[in-house]
């Protein structure tokens, strides 16, 4: 396995933390390469939960080096604070984080410019995690963002800080605390102290880490559905969240990439706002938000949920180029009749098949339903693909089939050990 992709293939929330947990014990180096503390991932190892946003899910696994790479956007008062909750739970980090110092820092202004907007735009609202993710994009292509290498060196920060600002005056009252340039500078020299020993130029490192053999495993946050290039657009998060983005955000060439693996949950959910042609407003969307615990980890929004949307699926196993598929929440299905999956839809009275680039087609989207009977049996203790009821093997091979991969993973319950390891190779 010398490099594996992992990455969600809906929009988002796919369980990839799970499945990147379980894969990073054959990988070396894990590596984060665009988004930043928008991302929420959950493990769960026995009775304990972890929760997070920067650092990579597989720093759980001893002996791994986590990697943020150029592509991701920093919130350095986030990272510390979940390398102190490590710390404080008997995790350490040192040796083992490396950040890149190339990555854009996310600044005060960053959030206060997202707030203003988010809160003045009415119906063209986002629902965005107000992280300060899309403006800290846009400072990054403007030119004008912090690197984390600006934190080591006072009068650049400054300089930037001050340009920053400049930006963010149009848009805040006088008195927001994100316009106060000492203050910023000072509160981000004092993060750059604290991640100093973590600055590294990772493209270099990963690239000697992949000729001399290790392996990488990139952990994709966000889905496909989210890609700023090819996902709902505008409803978009500001990175490329599909495989797409995994070069721009690491410094590791195309042909240095041997595997994609794509992420799917046995239903679908999106938090925010944006077309979802699947959506269930009714008990069975009530049903799997509450046996899914479908509620953000960022931001504990609620999330919207529905059907398996295979229209979407083909689409983000066509960008990916998905090799195998891993499954998850396929337990959360367990004891509906029914099941259903979109695999078209009408559009202006004409069916179709191909997933519509503009906004309004997919609101306009009406599911064409095939449908798929369910199980009863409780399937958390199931270790086999071949101990699966029935019709829960034939929904987990509809979906291989819908995305034209074969299936490595299925994902049973919260647990690690609520895995089952396909014949599929993962890695
Ligand atoms: P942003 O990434 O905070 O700019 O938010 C843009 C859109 O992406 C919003 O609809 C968010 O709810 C969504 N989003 C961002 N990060 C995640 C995530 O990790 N999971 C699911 N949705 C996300
Ligand atoms: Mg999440």
């Amino acid at each position: 396995m010398p490099s594996t992709v992992i990455v969600g293939m809906q929009w988002g929330d796919e369980g990839k933390a799970k499945v990147l947990d379980f894969l990073a014990e054959d990988a070396d180096l894990i590596v984060r390469y665009q988004g930043g503390a928008n991302a929420g991932h959950t493990v769960v190892i026995g009775d304990d939960r972890f929760a997070f946003h920067l650092v990579p899910s597989g720093i759980l696994r001893t002996g791994k080096v986590c990697v943020i790479g150029n592509g991701v956007v920093l919130d350095p008062e986030e990272i510390i604070g979940e390398i102190d909750e490590l710390a404080t739970r008997g995790v350490g980090v040192k040796g083992r984080l490396l950040i890149s110092n190339r990555a854009h820092i996310v600044m005060p202004y960053h959030k206060a410019v997202e707030k203003a907007q988010e809160e003045g735009a009415g119906v063209g609202k986002i629902g965005t995690t107000l992280r300060g993710i899309g403006p800290a994009y846009v400072d990054k292509y403007r030119r004008t963002g912090v690197r984390a290498m600006d934190l080591l060196d006072e009068s650049i920060l400054r300089a930037k800080v001050a340009e920053g600002v400049k930006w963010t005056i149009p848009f805040v009252d006088g008195d927001n605390p994100a316009l106060d340039l000492e203050k910023t500078v000072s509160d981000y020299m004092g993060y750059g102290e604290r991640l100093g020993e973590f600055l590294v130029d990772s493209a270099t490192f990963l690239n000697a880490g992949y000729a001399a053999g290790k392996a990488l495993l990139f952990e994709g946050a966000q889905g496909t559905l989210l890609d700023v290039d090819f996902g709902t657009y505008p409803y978009v998060t500001s990175s490329s969240s599909s495989a797409c983005g995994v070069c721009a955000g690491t410094g590791i060439s195309p042909r240095h990439i041997d595997r994609v693996v794509g992420v799917v949950k046995a239903y679908t959910t999106r938090v925010g706002a944006g077309p979802f042609p699947t959506e269930l407003l009714d008990e069975t969307g009530e049903r799997l938000r509450d046996v899914g615990g479908e509620f953000g980890t960022t931001t504990g929004r609620p999330r919207r949920c529905g059907w398996l949307d295979a229209v979407g699926l083909k689409f983000a196993a066509m960008l990916n180029g998905v090799d195998a598929i891993a499954i998850t929440k396929l337990d959360v299905l367990t004891g509906i009749p029914v099941i259903r999956i979109a695999v078209a839809y009408r559009i202006a009275g004409k069916e179709t098949r191909e997933f519509p680039v503009g906004v309004a087609a997919l609101e306009a989207a009406e599911p064409v339903y095939e449908e798929m009977p369910g199980w009863e049996e409780e399937i958390g203790d199931r270790t086999r693909l071949e101990d699966l009821p029935d019709n829960a093997r034939r929904y987990v091979d509809r979906i291989a089939d819908i995305c034209g991969s074969e299936t490595a993973l299925v994902s049973v319950g919260r647990n690690r050990r609520e895995t089952i390891v396909a014949g599929g190779e993962c890695n």
